[in-house]
């Protein structure tokens, strides 16, 4: 294990639940950060929640792979979103299946770093995506709430297969590995 989170998988009622704010920006949560950054970078996610290992916390990180580096923003808040734009997402909780979703273009997002610092991001497109798939997390949704009803119940029942699957340890050729948040090779396509 090494201090490694496991990924915790969309069934799991811990990613069901509205995490809380965190009221001490100190080294419990760095080190929780530590923890978390091999789990996403195993996964090859771009963006990685905590109640995705199991922490009902206001957190998440993220990394473009654009060269700066992971990212942390705790107790993200979008105060602004614009326009509209189609993206095809995935989720590291939901490995195996993508689903076209419209979701707004840009989002202004506001929060903290690791140091307490106040951030504020003007984000498009591909970040303005992974911060709302990422604070949906911290709401307790996952991706397939933005599916119409009928497209909606045919993503739970192949969920259902797929993570039989993944449970018996006999991952579908098709499909091989996880699809991360926005793959990391689609990411850079
Ligand atoms: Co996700």
């Amino acid at each position: 294990m090494g201090g490694t989170f496991e990924i915790r998988l969309m069934g799991d009622p811990v990613l069901r639940q509205r995490a809380a704010e965190i009221t001490d920006i100190d080294g419990r949560v760095a080190r929780m950060v530590d923890d978390m950054l091999p789990a996403m970078y195993e996964a090859e996610g771009i963006g990685l929640a905590a109640p995705q290992v199991g922490i009902q916390r206001r957190l998440f990180i993220f990394d473009l792979y654009e060269g700066d580096g992971p990212q942390t923003l705790i107790n993200p808040e979008i105060v602004e979103s614009e326009g509209e734009w189609t993206y095809t997402e995935g989720c590291l909780s939901v490995p195996g299946l993508t689903f076209d979703i419209v979701r707004p273009k840009e989002v202004h997002i506001v929060g903290r770093d690791l140091d307490g610092n106040e951030v504020s991001i003007e984000a498009d497109e591909l970040l303005a995506r992974l911060f709302q798939h990422e604070l949906d997390h911290l709401d307790g949704v996952l991706l397939v709430d933005h599916l119409e009803r009928a497209e909606r119940k045919e993503a739970l029942r192949d969920w259902r297969v797929q993570l039989a699957q993944l449970q018996s340890g006999t991952n579908g050729p098709a499909e091989s590995g996880p699809v991360p948040l926005v793959g990391r090779n689609a990411a850079a396509d």
